[in-house]
């Protein structure tokens, strides 16, 4: 490889790292998104399912507030509830059955609710 290609890669290696940090720090300072979500709607559920904090000793806070203010957990909280809610949401869909919005993003980001995360818990 020649001395100026090699330049050119670090450079595209050097370029790509840094946005990377920035992605990184956008996620962990913008406010989380406002959701709808409503216990009622979800009586058939096992608490355990979604609150592993009542079990597994991560601690005691809501959901979104722990989940926004630790960086290493709100780098991969979108695919983390995604992956929670939606998941679930398609899965009964599939059976036929009455669910939550899968791909509808509205119907869980409602913007007409208050931020969720350090300003409490919705
Ligand atoms: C079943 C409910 C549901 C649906 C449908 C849904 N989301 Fe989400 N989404 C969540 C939850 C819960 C979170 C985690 C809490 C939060 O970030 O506010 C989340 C997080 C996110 C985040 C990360 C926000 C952050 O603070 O890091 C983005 C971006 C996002 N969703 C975009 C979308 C888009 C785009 C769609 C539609 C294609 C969509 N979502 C559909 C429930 C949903
Ligand atoms: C499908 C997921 C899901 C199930 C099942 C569920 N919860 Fe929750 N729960 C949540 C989410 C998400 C929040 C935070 C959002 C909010 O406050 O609106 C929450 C909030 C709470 C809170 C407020 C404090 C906190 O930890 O955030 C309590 C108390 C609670 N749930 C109790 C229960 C109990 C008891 C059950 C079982 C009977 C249950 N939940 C079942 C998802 C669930
Ligand atoms: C006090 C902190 C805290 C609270 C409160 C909390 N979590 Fe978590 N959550 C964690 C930690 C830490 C992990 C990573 C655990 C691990 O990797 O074993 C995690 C992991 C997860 C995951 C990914 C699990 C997987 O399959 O790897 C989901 C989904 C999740 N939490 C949803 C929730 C929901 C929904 C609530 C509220 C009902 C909640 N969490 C409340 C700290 C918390
Ligand atoms: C284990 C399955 C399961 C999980 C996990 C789950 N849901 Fe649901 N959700 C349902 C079912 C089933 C319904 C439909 C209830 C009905 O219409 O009778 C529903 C309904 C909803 C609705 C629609 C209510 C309406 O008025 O149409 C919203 C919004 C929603 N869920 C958000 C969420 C969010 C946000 C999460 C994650 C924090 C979540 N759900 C996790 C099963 C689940």
């Amino acid at each position: 490889m020649s001395r100026r290609s090699l330049s050119l890669v670090l450079l595209v290696l050097a370029v790509c790292g840094a946005l990377y940090q920035w992605r990184e720090r956008l996620i962990v300072r913008a406010p989380m998104l406002a959701i709808v979500f409503d216990h009622q709607d979800h009586y058939t559920v096992k608490c355990a399912s979604c609150h592993h904090n009542f079990f597994d000793k991560t601690g005691q806070d809501s959901c979104y507030f722990c989940h926004k203010n630790r960086p290493e957990l709100a780098l991969h909280a979108q695919a983390d509830f995604h992956a929670l809610c939606r998941d679930c949401h398609a899965r009964i869909a599939q059976q036929g059955f009455a669910s939550g919005p899968v791909r509808r993003c509205g119907a869980c980001h409602d913007w007409t609710h208050a931020a969720v995360g350090a300003a409490g818990t919705r």
